[in-house]
C-alpha cells in the first residue's frame, strides 16, 4: 500500500491558559500555560490533536509523491502511521481509505489557495445563537466596554487640502438616501411579487449572456464580478412574498425562475430564517431573504491557487448586496446584509460541499413596521442614540 500526506495541512501550537491555584493560594499571581499541537486540515473539517511523533511524520512525508507505507512505518512507527491514516491526515491508496482520499482529491481539484481553504473551513459557524455568542450591542455599550474607538476619519495633510465643489444631485440619489439597514420589519406585510421579481432579476439575474464556448457562457449582471465569472448563486428563502408559497428556492439567473427546493409552512420558514441568521431575530423577520453562496470551483477554475481569489468571492457578494439594498430602497423597502450566519448549517440544508462552495452572506428586505422601533436603525434625518 502507498500513502502520501493530505494536500493542505496547517499545524498550530495551541496555548491553554489557566490559573495556577497553588501559586495563587500561596500569595502569588500566576497564569499557567500549556501547549498542544492541533492539526488543521480543511478536507477533514475538524481540528485534530496530534503528538510530537505524529508531528514529525507529517513533516517528513510528501504531500505529492506516493511512497510505500512500510517505509514510513519503519521511520515513524506502525502505530503512528496507522493513527494518521485512520484520521485522514495521511492518505492511503486502498479502498479502506477512500473517504479521506476523496475529500483530499476534491480539495486538490478545486484549486484552493491553501491559506484561503484554511480560513474558509475554520471560519464557518454551526448552530451559533444568541445563547452562545451572537448579540447586538448598542454603540453606547461598546463605548463603555472598549473605550473610544479609533477616530472616524483620517486627518492627513489638512493644510494642503483641496476643497471640492459640493456633490451635485443625480438620479441615484433618491435610492441612495432612502437606503438603510432595516431591523424592524412588519411581521404581517408581504413583498409584492412584482417588487420581488425586479429585485431578483436586477440584482442576481443575467442581463446578457455571451456564449464563449459550446458549454461556456459569460453572464453580464448589474454588479461587477471578479473575472466576470459571477460565482455567487441566490438561494431564496420566502416567508411572505405575494403569490409565492413560503419555502426555499433557487433563483435561476437566466430563466428568471424560482425553482423550489423545500416547501415550508410560515412558522418553519420563520424558524429557519432565525436559525440561519444565528438568532438575529431583528433580521429574521424580513419576508424575502437571499442566501448568497459562491461557487468557489467556478472562480478558482480561472484563479488557481490564487492569493486574492477567496477575497474576490466576498467582494462579489458585497456588490450584489448593495445592488439589492438600492433596489429595495427604490421600492421603499429597508434591507439588510449580514455575514454573521450559520454557514455550515446552510451547507447542510442545501447539500453543499464547503470545499466547492462558500456561503458568504444573507441579504433580505421587506416593509418596515410602523410604530415604535425596538431595534436601532440609521435612517437619514434622524439623530437618536445608536
Ligand atoms: C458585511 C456586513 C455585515 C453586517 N452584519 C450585520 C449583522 O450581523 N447584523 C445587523 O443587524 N446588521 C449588519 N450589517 C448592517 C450594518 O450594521 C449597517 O450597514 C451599519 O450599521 C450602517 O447602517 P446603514 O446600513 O443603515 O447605513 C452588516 C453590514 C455589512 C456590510
Amino acid at each position: 500500500m502507498k500513502l502520501r500526506r493530505c494536500a493542505v495541512l496547517y499545524l498550530e501550537s495551541r496555548e491553554h491558559l489557566s490559573i495556577d491555584w497553588p501559586t495563587v493560594l500561596a500569595g502569588g499571581s500566576a497564569l499557567a500555560s500549556s501547549t498542544r499541537w492541533v492539526a488543521l486540515a480543511p478536507h477533514l473539517d475538524q481540528e485534530l490533536d496530534i503528538d510530537a511523533a505524529e508531528l514529525a511524520a507529517l513533516g517528513g512525508i510528501s504531500q505529492t509523491v506516493w511512497s510505500e507505507r512500510a517505509a514510513s512505518e519503519r521511520r515513524y512507527g506502525e502505530a503512528c502511521i496507522a493513527g494518521l491514516l485512520q484520521r485522514g491526515l495521511l492518505i492511503g491508496d486502498t479502498p479502506a481509505h477512500a473517504t479521506a482520499r476523496e475529500r483530499d482529491e476534491t480539495l486538490r481539484a478545486t484549486h484552493w489557495r491553501p491559506l484561503s481553504a484554511l480560513a474558509h473551513t475554520f471560519g464557518r459557524w454551526r448552530e451559533v445563537s444568541s445563547e452562545n455568542g451572537m448579540e447586538a450591542p448598542s454603540f453606547e455599550a461598546l463605548l463603555e466596554q472598549f473605550g473610544e474607538p479609533p477616530a472616524p476619519t483620517l486627518e492627513l495633510a489638512p493644510e494642503q487640502a483641496l476643497k471640492l465643489p459640493p456633490a451635485g444631485g443625480g438620479p441615484l440619489d433618491e435610492a441612495l438616501f432612502r437606503r438603510y439597514t432595516g431591523r424592524n420589519f412588519d411581521l404581517q406585510a408581504s413583498v409584492p411579487l412584482a417588487v420581488a421579481a425586479r429585485l431578483l432579476q436586477r440584482t442576481f439575474g443575467a442581463q446578457q449572456v455571451r456564449q464563449v464556448g459550446p458549454h461556456a457562457a459569460v453572464l453580464k449582471k448589474t454588479s461587477p464580478s471578479g473575472g466576470g465569472l459571477h460565482p455567487v448563486e441566490a438561494f431564496v428563502l420566502v416567508q411572505r412574498v405575494e403569490g409565492v408559497a413560503p419555502g426555499l428556492y433557487h433563483y435561476h439567473p437566466i430563466e428568471h425562475e424560482l425553482r423550489p427546493l423545500r416547501p415550508l409552512d410560515s412558522e418553519a420558514a420563520a424558524a429557519l430564517a432565525r436559525q440561519l441568521l444565528a438568532d438575529q431575530h431583528w433580521l429574521a423577520d424580513a419576508p424575502l431573504q437571499v442566501l448568497m453562496v459562491a461557487r468557489a470551483e467556478r472562480s478558482f477554475w480561472k484563479y488557481r491557487n490564487h492569493q486574492k481569489a477567496y477575497r474576490a468571492l466576498a467582494l462579489d457578494a458585497g456588490h450584489l448586496s448593495q445592488t439589492f439594498y438600492l433596489l429595495a430602497a427604490e421600492a421603499g423597502l429597508p434591507a439588510f446584509v449580514t455575514a454573521a450566519i450559520n454557514d455550515a448549517d446552510i451547507e447542510r440544508l442545501l447539500e453543499l460541499d464547503h470545499l466547492r462552495h462558500a456561503v458568504v452572506a444573507i441579504c433580505g428586505c421587506g416593509p418596515a413596521a410602523s410604530g415604535p422601533r425596538n431595534m436601532v436603525e440609521l435612517r437619514y434625518g434622524e439623530t437618536d442614540a445608536i
